[in-house]
């Protein structure tokens, strides 16, 4: 078929043709937004799932349907930062917000107020002053200048809630990546949602990432569960899936054969990133519409080098010897998660010499813990990648750890 055609969108975050099976979740977002607007409470949600199953596609979705129900909208990709980057990120966000709500000349009370705390939020840690928000507003005085994360987030929440109420919007703070947020980061964000809940603001934090079990403690634990749902975004069912791979094809006229579906289902698993990778290739290779079984038979090859080479590599090329091999006794045991001590046994290693190792790679994305004890990669069908990649198990010497930074 013509390549500058081609409907598919095998990239991260790249919305595809048609956003297949999240019905549900768009929905629960819709009723946020209502019921926040309307001066009601409701649970907010962090969305959880395994790398390219769709989390930042949903997220888009979502932000569009914030701007149709007029409301403000601030994105943010999480990295790895230190709290006081932390604060210029959010601040600087919370900036642009207010000024959209409304500019500058035409603040009320409310719009200046919610201007200070937020200068007041963004120097209250930078001692050394290196550091501006870049507009002339002097900070506020005991609003957002405690020093202390949740609560200076609290009333920089509620300051930008309360100019958004006062102008009939509402402003949605949609968070990529949340595993990268530290633990006193994500607790931060928690405190400030259970402060606007109780003041019924119409201000909402919807994140989405990877399935870490919430390692949160004490009361932000209690306040997580009772403000937001974690829902789990996964593969398609196959019929979902069946959609996913026709719709985009038959937008441009081009139909499937129904056993090339069943193939092209059978081989992705309803893995939405694997779907978008295998409609591509076979659309490169078919000649003849509708499209056979036979093309996507001969699609495969391509397909599986195409995500060796991207999805795949792009994780292992950022691990150390230790660390893949680390990966690798994983894969040896299987797709399922696997104790430590297992892992360690394959290294011929104590868990001890190889915690840090595991731990480096949570802290990287790489794997998650799907319950105490236990490792899963993030990302479908690593263990049988690593089999491919990698296919002896080679443990490096043990060696002196440099210091942890
Ligand atoms: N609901 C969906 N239906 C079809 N394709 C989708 C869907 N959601 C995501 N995709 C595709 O899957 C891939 C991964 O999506 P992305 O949102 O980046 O996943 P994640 O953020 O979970 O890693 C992209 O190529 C995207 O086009
Ligand atoms: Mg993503």
């Amino acid at each position: 078929m013509d390549s500058a055609r081609n409907p598919y969108t095998p990239n991260a975050g790249a919305s595809p043709e048609i956003v297949v099976g999240r019905g549900e979740q768009t929905k629960a977002f819709r009723t946020l937004l209502g019921r926040l607007g309307a001066g009601r409470t409701h649970q907010s949600m962090v969305m959880v799932g395994l790398r390219g199953v769709g989390k930042t596609v949903l997220l888009n979705e979502f932000r569009d349907i914030a701007h149709q129900e007029n409301w403000e909208v601030i994105e943010h990709e999480a990295s790895k930062h230190d709290d006081s980057r932390f604060r210029q990120t959010m601040a600087t966000l919370l900036r642009g917000a207010l000024l959209r709500l409304s500019p500058r000349a035409r603040w009320t009370d409310r719009g200046h107020r919610a201007a200070s705390v937020i200068t007041a939020f963004s120097v209250s840690m930078d001692q050394q002053g290196t550091w501006s928000l870049g507009w002339d507003v002097e900070p506020s005085e005991g609003l957002g200048d405690h020093g202390e994360l949740g609560m200076d987030l609290s009333d920089a929440l509620v300051a930008v809630g309360e100019a958004a109420q006062e102008r009939q919007r509402g402003v949605a703070i949609l968070i990529d990546e949340v595993q990268f947020l530290s633990a006193r980061q994500l607790e931060a964000l928690i405190q400030a949602i259970h402060k606007t809940v109780q003041r019924k603001l119409p201000i909402t934090f919807v994140g989405a990432g990877l399935p870490q079990i919430a390692e949160l403690a004490g009361d932000a634990k209690s306040y997580a569960e009772r403000l937001f749902q974690f829902p789990t975004v996964d593969s398609l069912s196959p019929e979902d899936a069946r959609t996913a791979i026709t719709d985009p094809a038959a937008a441009e006229s081009v139909q499937y054969d129904d056993d090339a579906v069943d193939l092209a289902v059978e081989i992705t698993r309803g893995y939405p990133y694997f779907i978008q990778e295998l409609g591509y290739q076979v659309w490169e290779i078919a000649e003849q519409n509708p499209i056979s079984r036979d093309d996507v038979e001969q699609a495969r090859e391509a397909y599986e080098a195409k995500l060796d080479s991207s999805f795949f590599r792009v994780r292992l090329d950022r691990a150390t010897p230790l660390q893949s091999a680390y990966m690798r006794a994983m894969a040896e045991l299987g797709p399922e998660p696997q104790k430590a001590d297992a892992v360690a046994r394959v290294l011929g290693r104590e868990s001890s010499q190889v915690g840090p190792t595991r731990a480096e790679l949570i802290d990287m994305g790489l794997l998650y813990t799907p319950e105490h004890g236990y490792a899963a990669f993030t990302v479908p069908d690593f263990d049988k990648y690593m089999l491919r990649a990698v296919p002896e198990l080679l443990v490096p010497p043990i060696q002196k750890r440099k210091k942890r930074t």
